[in-house]
């Protein structure tokens, strides 16, 4: 006897390629997907009615965690100032850790919760969440706590990254917090079981090479999957670096060049695209989509929610911007907010398609076909969403 069974569905299984299944049924037990194409007794039997069934999406590079906003920032921006200049003139990143280390934990959660909701609502049931706004050990472990509550507090699945690694904290030389954050912040994390993953911004506003082998290596030997930011403003050669040492993910990748994208394909890494940071710091340089895809390293999109260069909460709208501005096709799109962003969390085996034995983490769609979602822009959400087999 199965827990639920979704009948007389379109099924999109995201299995590999982003085909329509010949199934058109789906069996949930015990939170998981038991069989596509199953028959017999179910304790609760829903007729999709022909509609559309997608997995659940998987927002896979969030910085969905913090306080206060950057509107003025994108004023000043709008006037011509560069993301860099801001940075470099003391807002940027650092404000915001300003605004985070101001706020209580449960500020920090409250204000946290819509975004997720809205997330949600468009069919997201898994998402990434970077600490990275606290730049201190008390401080940094606020933010995984945080996160932590957010699990704890919503229905979608949380992956928790540590981004000690994101900006330097006022009053201390690189090199300084750095070796703060080997000796001291990773060993605590990893004791704490706080983080799934390590993330570095690799850039000159950011942090070096010598930088990111000496966190990576020790994040690595602590037990923590490795995931970069790199290559977004100017080409450093993180993604090389950070592929051969073992990256699951490298992020952005707008400067990527041919090598950066051998060492992914080799690696197996996949590229996580975040058109919508492209297109509100209004950059010109385009990751290099048609090589990534000729080498065949996955790719990935997400929505990089953030107060400073992305305050998008909606995965959807990062979808669409990846076709049109990007020029991803309308499957890899779907692939990348499901397989592929599974991938880049390296949660491949429990999540991302809708395959016997994973979670049972699927939503419905009245639509024509799952292309839509590239072609109409707003209004577009999910009949129902489900998470381990319950609906949300
Ligand atoms: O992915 N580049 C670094 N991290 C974020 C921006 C964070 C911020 O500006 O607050 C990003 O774009
Ligand atoms: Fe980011």
């Amino acid at each position: 006897m199965y827990d639920l069974m979704i009948e007389n569905a379109r099924l999109y299984p995201m299995d590999g390629d982003a085909h329509l299944a010949d199934a058109r049924s789906l069996a949930v037990h015990n939170g998981c997907i038991a069989a596509l194409d199953a028959h017999g007794p179910a304790r609760e039997v829903v007729d999709a009615g022909d509609r559309v069934v997608l997995p659940g999406f998987i927002d896979c590079h969030t910085h969905a965690l913090y306080a206060g906003d950057r509107m003025r920032e994108h004023l000043m921006r709008l006037a011509g100032a560069t993301y860099a200049e801001i940075a470099r003139n003391g807002g940027g990143i650092l404000s915001t850790v300003e605004a985070v280390r101001g706020a209580t934990e449960a500020a920090l959660v409250e204000a946290t919760l819509p975004r997720l909701a809205a997330l949600a609502s468009e069919g997201v049931t898994s998402v990434e969440i970077k600490s990275g706004y606290g730049l201190s050990l008390n401080e940094e472990l606020r933010m995984l706590r945080a996160i932590a509550a957010l699990d704890a507090r919503t229905p979608l699945e949380i992956y928790p990254t540590f981004l000690g690694a994101h900006a330097v904290p006022r009053g201390m030389t690189k090199a300084d917090y750095v070796r703060e954050i080997v000796d001291t912040m990773l060993p605590a994390v990893a004791r704490q079981g706080l983080a799934r993953a390590v993330d570095i911004f690799v850039e000159d506003i950011g942090f070096d090479l010598d930088d990111l082998r000496l966190i990576f290596e020790r994040a690595k030997a602590l037990g923590f999957e490795l995931r970069a930011h790199c290559e977004q403003l100017s080409n450093l050669g993180g993604t090389r670096l950070a592929a051969r040492l073992g990256a699951l993910s490298c992020d952005h990748l707008e400067f990527a060049d041919a090598e950066a994208i051998e060492a992914m394909a080799v690696a197996g890494t996949v590229a996580v695209l975040l058109p919508t940071a492209f297109y509100f710091l209004r950059e010109t340089r385009k990751p290099p989509v048609a090589a990534l895809r000729a080498r065949g390293v996955p790719m990935a999109v997400a929505s990089d929610l953030n107060p400073g260069s992305a305050p998008v909460a909606s995965l959807l709208t990062a979808m669409h911007m990846a076709a049109t501005l990007f020029g991803l096709e309308p499957e890899e799109i779907l692939l990348g907010v499901t397989l592929h962003a599974a991938r880049a969390l390296g949660q491949e085996h429990c999540v991302g398609s809708l395959a016997t034995g994973k979670r049972a983490n699927f939503t419905l769609w009245n639509l024509p076909a799952p292309e839509f979602l590239m072609y109409q822009l707003g209004g577009l959400r999910p009949d129902a969403v489900y998470i381990e087999g319950r609906r949300i």
